[in-house]
């Protein structure tokens, strides 16, 4: 089966992206096209309503562009929408959720963190997850205020250097050795979560399962293409800057309203 359509993904801003490089790079022939909704960002602290309606304009939108597969790229639209869309939409869509399994599963202190935001630590789809895993004391903490420093360009801030600190500080102390990366605009703040957490605490984010469903599903229901090296698309309705920076300036990245 072969389908030489693009396949769509969208976030809430720029942290999408770190979803859309764990596919390119499994499936680098694969066209993608890239809608970072930075102008309605943080989706995180608005209501299910809002984050249903704003999920709903990106596929629109996604789909006047011809995409055959959707990847919701934000955990936030996944735990708020991703029900109403598979309802409203005749088209397959694959989201993301915070890794709580693969962490609860083989943590030994049986003690793990979840940094997220709070429209995702708030959702039903969330917290329905999280009671399978009763045996494992799960540490909540939404990431107030990350997003914006990172959708502002202020990744190496003072500012994120504290709140990070502030919210992985008693996560330690409860001696998680999990910490499960809720949002995928966490990814880019590694580098500095991991001078603040002890060598020992592992950090799971969900980009490379994402990318293997996304490869399952194109097998299996919707056709891979047949084309070669499709260069990538990324839309942008504010702030193009950050983006073009966060993708090393790589790839042309087009402001467009939406
Ligand atoms: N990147 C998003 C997520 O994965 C959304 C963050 C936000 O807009 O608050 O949850």
């Amino acid at each position: 089966m072969t389908n030489n359509n693009p396949i769509g993904v969208f976030d809430s801003g720029i942290g999408g992206t770190s979803i859309w490089s764990a596919i390119h790079d499994l499936l680098p022939n694969e066209k993608t096209i890239y809608l970072a909704d930075s102008k309605n960002a943080p989706y995180g602290q608005r209501t299910k309503e809002e984050i249903v309606a704003l999920s709903k304009k990106n596929v629109d939108l996604l789909l006047d562009l011809n995409c055959k597969l959707i990847v919701v790229a934000c955990n936030t639209a996944t735990t708020n929408a991703i029900v109403e869309l598979r309802a409203s939409y005749d088209i397959p869509f694959i989201g993301i959720e915070p890794a709580i399994k693969p962490a609860a599963n083989n943590s030994k202190t049986q003690v793990i963190g979840i940094l997220a935001t709070q429209g995702t630590l708030n959702s039903e789809l969330f917290n329905k997850t999280a009671e399978m895993f009763q045996h494992t004391t799960i540490i909540e903490q939404v990431g107030h205020g990350l997003v914006q420093l990172i959708e502002d360009g202020n990744l190496y801030s003072p500012e994120m250097t504290q709140l990070l600190d502030s919210y992985l500080q008693p996560m330690i102390d409860a001696n998680i050795d999990y910490l499960v990366l809720g949002c995928s605009h966490y990814p880019y703040l590694i580098p500095q979560i991991k001078k603040i957490l002890p060598e020992h605490i592992r950090i799971i984010d969900s980009g490379e399962a994402v990318a293997r469903q996304t490869q399952n599903v194109l097998r299996e229901k919707v056709g891979f293409t047949d084309e070669q090296n499709s260069d990538p698309v990324f839309y942008v309705n504010s702030n193009p800057e950050v983006l073009k920076s966060i993708l090393d300036y790589k790839f042309p990245v087009i402001e467009k309203d939406f």
